[in-house]
């Protein structure tokens, strides 16, 4: 196939360059496009064989079911409906805090909405994007957008036009490139469908942010369920965000960690392997035995954190590495995110010292 890439000014999006784009969408193309998250992979949400095409193209197992972007609360109607007067305030309430923005809320699907979007389930996530490039995408297409991240199926997330390029090209019709995404993690995925709300999936707006709207907010434990329990968001038992190279997180005391790193760099090195560690700006001199080195920004800076570890991820994976040992960030804030992003990177490897 071959794939247009079409530059965009994020702060100003050309108008006839979004109304092509959305002329693509609509009548069932696909258009990967830059979101504050990550970059996301569209298909009209009604259009069902359009969203085949996603699976199709992303490698994407048949059972993680996709997020409707949408522009306006009209059209988030059009996706879900409310089960009681509860759900629906806390929803408005919920979108009058974060939307336009990184949260996803699930709620009953309508009809409308094929089964292959929510791979047969009867909820679906709805999330309506602040960047002005989704937000135009949106308008333009004048149809709810089905969008995954933009990644090959395990790749790290899309944070870049250029880790698009990297996976889809060829894959998919029109490659959006509208600069960096400023969060940097997927959206907060939290589901209002039961008697609480309950966060499955960490992002940039955390459970304490929620709670203050919502009076209280669970959180599925990600860390300590693994594989062993059904996960309630489906996507959350896929090792992800995976880089080539194999990681291991580190957990505990600063000083622990530094030595127990030094010593496996040590150890590694000694069998031929070339070593990468992940580490915050304030620690990275205790690694300097290390092949590469990359900072995630300033320790007491969780936002920076958000947006760099993608695209480090695929850094590390350009150099060449064998092994990446990471070293936790703390779960303050947007830190959670990060920590989930991490640990599934690592495909659950954690060494607490
Ligand atoms: O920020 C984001 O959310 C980005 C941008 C493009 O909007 N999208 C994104 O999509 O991260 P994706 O497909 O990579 O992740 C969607 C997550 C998966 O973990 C999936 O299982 C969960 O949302 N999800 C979607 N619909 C769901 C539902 N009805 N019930 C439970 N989990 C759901
Ligand atoms: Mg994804």
């Amino acid at each position: 196939m071959k794939t247009e890439i079409i530059k965009i000014d994020p702060f100003d999006p050309e108008k006839d360059k979004m109304a092509y784009c959305g002329a693509v969408i609509r009548y069932g193309g696909l258009v990967a496009f830059p979101t504050e998250t990550v970059y996301g992979l569209g298909a009209n949400a009604f259009n069902e064989r359009a969203v085949g095409n996603i699976f199709e193209a992303k490698g994407r197992p048949g059972d993680n079911p996709l997020i409707v972007h949408v522009s306006d609360y009209g059209m988030a109607d059009q996706a879900g409906q409310f089960v009681n007067a509860r759900q629906e305030n806390l929803f408005y309430a919920l979108g009058a805090e974060f939307w336009p923005g990184p949260l996803t809320m699930i709620i009953k699907k309508r009809d409308r909405i094929p089964g292959r979007v929510t791979c047969g389930l009867d909820t679906v996530g709805i999330r309506m994007p602040s960047h002005p490039v989704a937000r135009e995408l949106i308008i333009s297409a004048g149809v709810p957008i089905a969008a995954p991240s933009a990644n090959l199926s395990g790749r790290p997330s899309p944070t870049r036009a250029s880790h698009v390029i990297e996976d889809m090209k060829g894959r998919v019709d029109v490659i959006i490139d509208g600069g960096d995404s400023s969060v940097g993690v997927e959206s907060t995925v939290v589901d209002l469908c039961g008697a609480e709300p309950v966060v499955l999936r960490p992002g940039f707006v955390t459970k304490e942010d929620i709670a203050r709207v919502a009076g209280q907010c669970g959180e599925y434990d990600w860390m300590s369920a693994g594989d062993v329990v059904r996960p309630p968001s489906p996507g959350m038992k896929y090792r992800h965000y995976a880089p080539r190279a194999s990681m291991i997180l580190y957990e505990g005391l600063r000083d622990d960690i530094a030595r127990t790193v030094a010593v496996r760099i040590n150890e590694e090195k000694s069998r031929g392997k070339r070593v990468g560690v992940l580490a915050t700006l304030e620690q990275i001199c205790y690694y300097k035995e290390a092949d590469i080195v990359l900072s995630l920004g300033r320790e007491n800076d969780p936002a920076e954190h958000a947006r760099k570890l993608f695209d480090l991820l695929r850094e590390f994976d350009e150099s060449g590495v064998d092994i990446i040992l990471a070293v936790s960030t703390g779960t303050d804030g947007a830190d959670d995110a990060v920590m989930n992003r991490m640990f599934r990177a690592a495909g659950g490897k954690i060494e607490r010292v």
